[in-house]
């Protein structure tokens, strides 16, 4: 990343991996100037994602870095931070990408990753943490945005907030109350983050 805080309207990258419905949320939320960036990119590591799609339709640039182009995690990496040069971005949004990234890459862009995950960290992370809670039988699980360190969906948190599980519900209902959830959520982190009221020092 080559743009540096000096810079008022920062410039927002998201990877993705899938559908891109957080992605569609912030991007909206920004376009609408509620959250006060710039959508400068949609990175996707998988070239059939459903965020691609909503990205165009939004007139946010799409770029596709896959992992099978590289011979390496580092190599594809560099590939990614070479999309991220390009359109010169200041934030990276990881919404719903489903890889982790090198403890390098966490250090080189320290404080400038943040991530959304469907559960209440440190409870339930992983890639299935919805299903996991409700298999759990849990009474509450949640939602948390976080700063992404070298640990899988660890990290500063910067705000996360419960979600009841109901008696009645199913794994279906619960999916789309805990999307709601991120809905609002991921806007409010990264205006925290952009206005510098959530950050992360180095150690
Ligand atoms: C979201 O629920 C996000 O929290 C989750 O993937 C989903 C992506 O949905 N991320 C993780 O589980 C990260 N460990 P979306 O593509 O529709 O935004």
């Amino acid at each position: 990343m080559v743009r540096s805080s000096r810079f008022l309207m920062k410039r927002i990258a998201f990877l993705v991996s899938g559908n891109g419905t957080n992605m569609e949320n912030l991007v909206r939320e920004i376009q609408a100037g509620r959250v006060p960036g710039q959508a400068a990119v949609v990175i996707s590591d998988n070239p059939r994602a459903g965020a691609l799609e909503r990205a165009k339709k939004l007139g946010v640039t799409t770029a596709v870095v896959e992992r099978k182009d590289y011979e390496t995690k580092q190599d594809f990496e560099t590939g990614i931070e070479e999309a991220l040069s390009q359109y010169e971005a200041d934030l990276v949004c990881l919404a719903g990408f489903m890889r982790i990234l090198s403890p390098g890459f966490v250090e080189r862009h320290f404080g400038r990753i943040v991530n959304i995950h469907p559960a209440y960290l440190p409870e339930f992370p992983g890639a299935h943490a919805i299903k996991d809670a409700f298999e759990a039988k849990v009474k509450q699980t949640g939602v948390t945005v976080h700063f992404v360190d070298a640990g899988v969906d660890s990290g500063p948190i910067i705000l996360q907030e419960r979600v009841a599980v109901r008696p009645e519900d199913t794994l279906e209902t619960l999916e789309a109350r805990i999307h709601e959830k991120e809905y609002r959520l991921y806007p409010e982190a990264v205006k925290l983050v952009l206005s510098g009221k959530a950050r992360l020092e180095k150690m």
